[in-house]
């Protein structure tokens, strides 16, 4: 593979802080190496191997020289600067949800749908992560039996709200244990030992904003607006790895062994389970993990054509920066 200059902007974040990790585990071929975040953190050091990376502010001619950038720091600074960054001729691949349902934007996740990569404008759009577990259990069986309509609900980990998150639940937690209080930065509710609906913004239809968008990138990425999803999203005191109840109606029959082989066979899918113990996939078992998780694959007795699922996925790594890799790994994989 071609040797590039790489941009990591949000490289002190919980999903930026990964993807540093994964470009010298998988040998990633770096020539040079810039890392960005807020002004907050300009001049303090990151790890990368051996070596040490000073962390420098945005400017607006940060891209100027990058052949390849991985945006990681929210939806504000990538629609300020990916802009830029696109016109001094960078690839960017983008984890906020910014650009993410955009004509012309590719939302992709290698194992389900590396073909749209083709016509890629210089930006690349890496799926929420919540989306990005589910499709990776659902995908294989809707290429069996066309997926009709998905009824999940989420248990979503602290570290998918970002590292002050993380923070705010360990504080908490320690605080309540001392019988003393925390005043938490980034979770609005109590957090410790509870859990609360999805803390992104509420639409006017009554979903949160997390919900639609497994609903809109389910459909963009398997190219299928008919597709029905009613999602309910929770934020549960885990510190990292979201799960995931999958309902899944198919247009056409499929069975718990049909769907067992298909997961088997999947890139990227791992089952844990036993029955004997009642033993399924849990969050730390995934923590740390590439592969998403599966278990429990049921036949819904309730109605036909259904199945119910388990999934268990670290949504920093698949649901985020094993994600965006992976992406470029495919994109520069001929070069
Ligand atoms: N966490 C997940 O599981 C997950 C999964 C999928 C997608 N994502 C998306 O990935 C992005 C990063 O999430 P995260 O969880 O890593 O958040 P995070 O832990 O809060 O990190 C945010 C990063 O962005 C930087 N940043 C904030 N404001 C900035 C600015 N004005 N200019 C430059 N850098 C700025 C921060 O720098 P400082 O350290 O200096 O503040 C930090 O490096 C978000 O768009 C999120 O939606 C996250």
């Amino acid at each position: 593979m071609k040797q590039l200059n790489i941009g990591l902007v949000g490289a002190t974040g919980a999903v930026g802080l990964e993807i540093l990790k994964l470009l010298k585990k998988r040998n990633f071929p770096v020539k040079s190496l810039k890392c960005f975040a807020s002004p907050r953190s300009a001049n303090t050091l990151l790890p990368f191997g051996e070596d040490k990376i000073v962390v420098e502010e945005l400017s607006d001619s940060f891209a100027s020289s990058l052949d390849l950038i991985f945006f990681c720091a929210g939806s504000l600074t990538s629609k300020k600067y990916i802009p830029l960054a696109t016109k001094e001729g960078a690839i960017v691949i983008d984890n906020s949800s910014a650009f993410r349902l955009d004509e012309g934007t590719p939302l992709v996740i290698p194992e389900v749908n590396p073909e749209a990569l083709k016509n890629h404008k210089l930006l690349i759009a890496n799926p929420n992560c919540a989306t990005i577990l589910m499709l990776m259990a659902l995908s294989p069986l809707h290429r069996l039996a066309k997926l009709k309509r998905v009824v999940i609900s989420t248990y979503q980990a602290a570290s998918g709200a970002g590292l002050r998150a993380m923070k705010d639940l360990e504080l908490e937690t320690l605080a309540h244990l001392q019988g003393t209080s925390y005043e938490r930065t980034v979770i609005p509710h109590p957090y410790a030992f509870n859990l609360f609906l999805h803390n992104s913004p509420l639409q006017d239809n009554g979903y949160v904003e997390e919900e639609i968008k497994l609903l809109k990138e389910t459909r963009k990425i398997l190219q299928d607006p008919s597709i029905q999803i009613a999602a309910t999203c929770v934020r549960v005191p885990v510190l990292r790895s979201h799960a995931e109840s999958i309902n899944a109606e198919f247009h056409n029959p499929i069975s718990p062994e049909e769907a067992y082989h298909a997961l088997q066979n999947a890139p990227g899918i791992e089952f844990l389970e036993d029955y004997s113990k009642n033993r399924f996939p849990m969050p730390i078992d995934a923590t740390g993990k590439d592969s998403v998780f599966c278990g429990r694959i049921r036949k819904d007795l309730s109605q036909e054509n259904t199945l119910d699922l388990w999934v268990v996925g670290d949504q920093l790594l698949k649901g985020a920066a094993l994600n965006a890799v992976q992406i470029a790994e495919e994109l520069y994989k001929k070069s």
